[in-house]
């Protein structure tokens, strides 16, 4: 009995030791916070020795202290309003009034957006792509270089890699887009193809860089995708820029003409988008992997504030699972909708 103890005891400590070396907080400094779009920011930050991470997988921001935040509501909203505001337009979203009075005391998660590693020097950079919404992103948004900020991670699963002669579809909708970015790099390293697809309400809140006119077809012109050897379909709600209309009828109409026999999709952003994306996934009978994006606390298990209904066993049954721990990835027919 004793020696079962402590065998399980050594076997937690390989498994926690295991954990530990895989995920932990790190110091990151600021490289650049650069607008890309109306209310995106592309923020780059060195970490040393940070764990190796895969598509999928996110990172908890310790939002910057009070020095780097506004200092008032007249001072922040005069500040979005140089960089957010155009007359006549909507201001930006403030839930909470009372935003700059208190501090996100709470980590927020985002997407790992893409990542280089100089392993000479132990050295890493990571991108984050993120829309300014409230208390957290706007501090962030306020950010610049040389700044220290705290990370956790890399949490949470990976989006699974499929067979090399498989066609990935990268499917990307406002704030998933980001890990799209990542799958692509991994998928071009594979060699497998990939074709994304992007979509957002409008041109002016695509957080990419487009070079040159993007059409209704695949095209080349978005830089992020292009890198990767990744050509790119747009979707604009309001029709501002590629199709007219939601990400998933772009795609769906792209596999119907296009014969993707072996396509799998991977899928990023708001629910009602990726439980569309599901749907025309069972509609093609093609494989689909969602990143579910559920609001969360800690991040790594601890406050179960990120349920999921999850299929068990006959299709009535089914279990919660936790979307930071279990997920965020998840196969798309699993999921309760
Ligand atoms: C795994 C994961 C990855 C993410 N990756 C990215 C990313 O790459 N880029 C990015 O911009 N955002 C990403 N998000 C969302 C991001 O975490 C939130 O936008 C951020 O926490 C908002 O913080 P805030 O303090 O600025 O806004 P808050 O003041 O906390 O919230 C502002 C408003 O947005 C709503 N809100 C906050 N978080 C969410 C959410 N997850 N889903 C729906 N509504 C929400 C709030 O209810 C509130 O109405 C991700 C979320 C998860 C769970
Ligand atoms: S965010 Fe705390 S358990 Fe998932």
């Amino acid at each position: 009995m004793l020696l079962w103890m402590i065998q399980c005891a050594a076997h937690d400590n390989a498994a926690n030791h295991a954990t530990a070396r895989k995920k932990g907080q790190f110091a990151a400094i600021v490289l650049a916070n650069t607008q890309i779009c109306r209310e995106h920011f592309l923020l780059t930050l060195r970490l040393r020795e940070f764990p190796a991470s895969e598509p999928g997988q996110f990172v908890q921001v310790l939002c910057p202290p009070p020095d780097v935040a506004v200092q008032s509501a007249e001072q922040a909203v005069a500040g979005l309003q140089e960089v957010f505001w155009e007359p006549g337009t909507r201001p930006p979203r403030f839930h909470d009034p009372d935003f700059l009075g208190s501090q996100p005391y709470l980590r927020r998660p985002f997407s790992i957006a893409g990542r280089r590693d100089d392993p000479a020097n132990a050295v890493s950079d990571i991108d984050l792509i993120y829309r300014v919404i409230g208390k957290a992103t706007i501090r962030m948004s306020h950010l610049v270089t040389g700044d220290s900020i705290s990370i956790l991670g890399p949490l949470g699963n990976a989006f699974p890699v499929p067979e090399a002669t498989h066609t990935a579809l990268l499917v990307g909708g406002g704030v998933g887009i980001p890990p799209m970015i990542y799958l692509a790099d991994k998928f071009q390293r594979a060699g497998i193809k990939s074709i994304a697809f992007v979509g957002a309400q409008k041109a002016d809140l695509i957080p990419l860089h487009i070079t040159g006119d993007v059409g209704t077809q695949a095209s080349s012109n978005v830089r992020e995708f292009a890198a990767f050897n990744t050509q790119t379909v747009v979707a604009t709600d309001d029709g501002s820029l590629g199709n007219k209309g939601f990400v998933t009828q772009a795609l769906e109409k792209f596999c119907e003409s296009s014969a993707v026999s072996q396509g799998v999709i991977f899928c990023c952003g708001p629910t009602p988008m990726m439980r569309a994306t599901a749907l025309v996934a069972a509609r093609l009978k093609l494989p689909c992997y969602v990143s579910l994006e559920q609001p969360m606390a800690c991040g790594m298990g601890t406050c179960q504030s990120c349920i999921i209904k999850y299929r068990s066993g006959s299709a009535e049954d089914w279990v919660y699972k936790l979307t930071c721990k279990d997920g965020p990835v998840f196969n798309s027919a699993d999921i309760l909708w």
